[in-house]
């Protein structure tokens, strides 16, 4: 199984931050120095995944022109000999072959998904939703190439949850195979704590074989009106053996509010040109932590 293609869902309408998503993507929200989508595009390629094919939907031409050259404002940074910007801003331009596809109707992560189908053919390739950050020593979509490479499966990124992520996650019922490694039997989209299987959740990162098309065209959407990736799974569970891996690292998930906040805290204190000014701040504004 070789797999070079990933998949990024980016059509969303971002309800859950408005006002700040009225005229703005989601994707395109900072968090510290870069939007969500970098970070996923970035991912995907330290994975070693080549071609990228961001979803969007109206309104989503920022997500399109950030990966896109800029001469104006290249001209004008190599005229004030700002090098180093002008470095990254290149670079970013440079990070894959990426292309994009359109969303007509925003009818689900499942029909999201769907929409990449002929750009990735009849190939195994990646999903990954802007929504999560990953922060990880082996790139996330990397740990989960690994074992779908190994066992020429579709396999998922699971993490543990506690009875809220039940509401916010899909939630799988594990055969635990290996270290770390599981064989999903079932799983239900955001069930809830009472009809919850285990505690572990497909947390935003998937490798797929290309028969999730099949799956995908053959599930009906559910209450809400929205076709779901986890219900194609769950179909695909009856045609071939589908794997999940408990990622190593750490995630954030920056889909709402909160976590975003969260997001942008944890990884300032990570780095060292944010951490000392973000202690200093946080001290004069009186918290007092431990350092
Ligand atoms: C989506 C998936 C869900 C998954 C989650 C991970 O939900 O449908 O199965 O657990 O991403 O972040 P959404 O956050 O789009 O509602």
């Amino acid at each position: 199984m070789n797999i070079r293609k990933a998949v990024i869902p980016a059509a969303g309408f971002g309800t859950r931050f408005l006002p700040a998503t009225k005229a703005q993507p989601k994707e395109m929200l900072c968090v510290l120095d870069k939007p969500l989508i970098q970070y996923c595009v970035e991912e995907a390629v330290a994975s070693g995944l080549t071609h990228i094919c961001i979803i969007t939907g109206r309104g989503k031409s920022a997500v399109e022109d950030h990966f896109d050259r800029n001469p104006e404002l290249e001209a004008l940074l190599e005229e004030k000999k700002k090098d180093d910007l002008l470095k990254e801003v290149r670079r970013i331009s440079g990070l894959a072959e990426i292309c994009s596809v359109r969303q007509k109707e925003m009818l689900g992560l499942g029909h999201a998904v769907l929409a990449a189908a002929d750009y990735v053919g009849r190939e195994p390739f990646a999903v990954l939703l802007p929504d999560d950050i990953y922060d990880c020593p082996v790139p996330c979509p990397r740990q989960l190439m690994d074992v779908a490479e190994a066992k020429n499966a579709s396999t998922l990124a699971l993490g543990r949850t506690d009875a809220e992520g039940t509401k916010k996650y899909g939630i799988i019922k594990p055969r635990p195979v290996a270290d770390r490694v599981y064989q999903l039997l079932d799983m239900i989209e955001k069930p809830g704590p009472e009809r919850a299987f285990s505690d572990l959740a497909i947390l935003g990162r998937y490798v797929f074989t290309p028969e999730i098309f099949d799956m995908i065209r053959e599930t009906p959407p559910d209450h809400r009106g929205e076709i779901q990736i986890t219900d194609a799974i769950r179909k695909l569970v009856d045609h071939q053996d589908v794997y999940g891996v408990e990622y190593e690292g750490d995630r954030y998930d920056a889909g709402d509010k909160i976590g975003q906040l969260e997001a942008i805290l944890a990884l300032a204190l990570k780095r060292e040109d944010y951490r000392e000014a973000l202690l200093g701040l946080l001290k004069s504004h009186g918290f007092f932590l431990k350092e």
